[in-house]
């Protein structure tokens, strides 16, 4: 048997650009992971399988559809290879979220399956191969602090090391579907990101069309202000939030407050 951590995925900033013909959006982003995240793993079968357990596994899904068996059945046709694994995920990320569990899933998929396979792809090709699975995917499989352009799937690195930082997660329990909140952008352009810039003074520019489908965000974001937090945002479309703090200690303690709202929560550290 082997195992594969599949790291949450925060935006700590995501500045939108344009929409393009393709109906995508060019994008800038600042990527980052968490030691908090879902589980795969895998064991010898004679076809394709997935499990899911765990908090949202009813959410996610094992159907044909989910991501970790596209992932699975492209990594398989790309390398040649048979495509036999019994996967199980262990599903602790919330779905619809904006913490990318889907694509990481899928990445962790990419990864293990690498291993279990024999393949010895070299990251940059499981990147490839990632793009055609979803945009946040790439960025997933690298699952480290990173600038993503594009539609997300241009990596460059990002010069500031974030590993370790003390980082709170918090959802109001409401599932915010990706593609109807970068619909309702305003498509006005405010800017890009430096890489390496002072992330108090970037935005998450999805936060107001994601307010607009689960007005509870707003009432998230006030409570994570009025907490010793050092900076406060929405990651991804939504609704998840973060907040990073000074240490573990001032983390623990806001995630408490989230919860006692009945919201969920999880206090970890970036890798
Ligand atoms: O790439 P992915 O399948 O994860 O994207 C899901 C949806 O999010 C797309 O169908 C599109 O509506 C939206 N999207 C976008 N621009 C991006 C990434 C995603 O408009 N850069």
């Amino acid at each position: 048997m082997l195992t594969e951590a599949a790291p949450a995925k925060l935006n700590l900033a995501l500045h939108l650009r344009r929409r393009r013909d393709d109906g995508y959006h060019d994008l800038e982003t600042v990527f980052a992971f968490t030691e908090f995240g879902d589980t795969l793993t895998v064991t010898a079968a004679d076809d394709l399988s997935l499990a899911v357990t765990g908090d949202f596994a009813a959410a996610a899904g094992a159907g044909g559809d989910n991501l970790v068996l596209r992932a699975a059945r492209a990594l398989a046709e790309a390398a040649a290879v048979p495509a036999r694994a019994a996967l199980a995920l262990e599903k602790r990320i919330p779905v619809a979220a904006g913490l990318g569990g889907g694509s990481a899933d899928a990445a962790a998929a990419l990864r293990l399956l690498n291993r279990f396979w024999g393949l010895e792809w070299p990251e940059a090709m499981l990147v490839e191969l990632a793009a055609g699975l979803g945009s946040d995917v790439p960025a997933c499989v690298a699952s480290r602090t990173c600038f993503g352009s594009g539609r997300g799937e241009q990596l460059a690195d990002w010069p500031v090391a974030m590993a370790g930082q003390a980082v709170l997660l918090a959802n109001p329990r409401v599932a915010v579907p990706t593609g109807p909140v970068f619909a309702g952008w305003d498509r006005i352009d405010h800017g890009g990101i430096v890489p390496g810039a002072d992330l108090a003074g970037l935005r998450n520019d999805m936060t107001a069309a994601a307010l607009a489908i689960a007005p509870a965000i707003g009432d998230l974001l006030a409570l994570l202000a009025a907490t010793e937090a050092s900076l406060v945002r929405m990651s991804g479309s939504g609704a998840t939030c973060f907040a990073l703090y000074p240490d573990s200690a001032r983390c623990e303690a806001a995630a408490a407050v989230v919860e006692s709202h009945g919201w969920w929560a999880a206090a970890t550290i970036l890798r």
